[in-house]
């Protein structure tokens, strides 16, 4: 079969893999029929996460048909349509059975967070869905059925980021009434923003440099600030009369840090200041409010402005979402037409040219969501 195999840095290419087999009797093999690339995908691409080796299959965000199931399997059979969460939990384990599914205890022997698939070994090393097939393990656990009157281009983005979207919002506590800065515009911005509203935000202010990406938020209703041209804190005290927003980090640690000399653009981050986000946050940041951080964070960072989190009493939640808390209400909002997750998707490709929409998608450019149909 084909897959999207990682190479090494900047080196993604399409091979020939055997095709999966059952190898536990919870298993299922799943017949992709969408997939997607994700930012989180981009950080494996600039060879920046540890533990990532050549070989693996990439991909943690697809949906298809169950094609076999191992004897164990009861909650999916042969020719259901799902769409399958990236984090890989046993069920059963004190962390799942507590619906801490990232955190499962048994899906990932080679590290302490839960298993994921198509990403590094200290995640579990799972081979990913970026491919025509792919092993799915405790199937009884995570396949999610999609109804009928759910396109597959709406239903994709439950395997990751609009739960993760939505997971911003719930643990930076937004409320009713409250406002909101969303720092980062891309896929997960983007659903963080739509899932702030959701929650009653009043006003939601989105940050980001890419002016295409701030178009889309602006059509869900946001404050775009370009942080190139206006100052995102200023601008959010000034909005909120001072007191400051509720904030979610939707970028991570490969942020473009904010010089006033003439921008370095990507595609190799030249100007990263993983601090930028952090730092800006805590300016703008409400006293004594919750910060939501998906954006991922790798590593031991300096100067981290603790002094400033106590002194206004910021809580940071941070960490990989839990996607099965979420993506079964998420479906139903969609199915019923209350949201609609399309308008991020830019690109739509086939397996063949994923490798130049890695390089598309990490130049920015106007594209937003690359989909990869089979
Ligand atoms: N916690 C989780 O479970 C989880 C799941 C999915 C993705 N993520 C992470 O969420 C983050 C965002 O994912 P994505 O798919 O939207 O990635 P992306 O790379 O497409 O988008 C990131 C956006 O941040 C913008 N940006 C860069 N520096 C900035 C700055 N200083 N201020 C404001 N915006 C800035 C970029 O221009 C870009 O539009 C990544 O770190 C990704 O790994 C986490
Ligand atoms: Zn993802
Ligand atoms: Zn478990």
């Amino acid at each position: 079969m084909k897959a999207v195999v990682y190479h090494g840095a900047y080196d993604v290419e399409v091979d020939d893999k055997p095709l999966p087999r059952i190898e536990h009797p919870e298993d299922a093999i799943l017949r992709v029929t969408t997939s997607a690339i994700c930012g989180s995908d981009l950080h494996l691409y600039h060879g920046s996460v540890p533990g990532m080796e050549p070989g693996q299959t990439l991909g943690h965000e697809f949906m298809g048909i169950i094609e076999d199931v191992g004897p164990e399997v009861h909650e999916v059979k042969k020719g259901d349509r799902v769409v399958v969460p990236f984090n890989i939990s046993c069920g059963k384990c004190w962390f799942c059975r507590h619906q801490k599914w990232s955190q499962c205890d048994r899906s990932n022997p080679k590290g302490e967070a839960g298993g994921a698939f198509g990403y590094t070994q200290l995640l579990g090393g799972y081979d990913g869905g970026q491919a025509e097939f792919v092993r799915v393990p405790y199937a009884n656990t995570g396949p999610l059925i999609v109804p009928d009157s759910v396109s597959d281009e709406q239903a994709i983005f439950l395997a990751d980021i609009f739960p993760t979207g939505y997971f911003g919002a719930d643990i930076a506590g937004v409320q009713p009434g409250d406002d909101v800065a969303v720092f980062g515009a891309g896929p997960v911005g983007f659903f963080a923003v739509m899932s702030s509203f959701l929650r009653g935000a009043a006003r939601v202010f989105s940050i980001d440099h890419e002016p295409a990406r701030l178009e889309k938020t602006k059509k869900l209703g946001a404050e775009a600030i370009n942080f190139n041209e206006q100052d995102p804190v200023q601008f959010i005290k000034d909005a909120t009369k001072g007191r400051g927003a509720i904030c979610i980090d939707a970028v991570g640690y490969e942020a473009v840090g904010h010089h006033k000399a003439p921008q370095v653009k990507h595609p190799a981050y030249e100007n990263e200041d993983p601090l930028q986000v952090i730092n800006w946050i805590c300016q703008a940041a409400r006293k004594f409010s919750n910060v939501g951080i998906p954006g991922v964070y790798i590593g031991a960072y300096d100067q981290f402005p603790l002094g400033q989190i106590f002194h206004k009493e910021l809580q940071l939640r941070m960490g990989q979402c839990p996607v099965k808390n979420y993506n079964e209400q998420l479906m139903h909002l969609i199915e019923v037409g209350r949201v609609d997750p399309t308008p991020i998707i830019s690109n739509t490709v086939h397996i063949e040219e994923v490798p130049e929409s890695y390089r598309e998608f990490d130049r920015k450019n106007g594209v937003t969501k690359v989909l990869v149909k089979f």
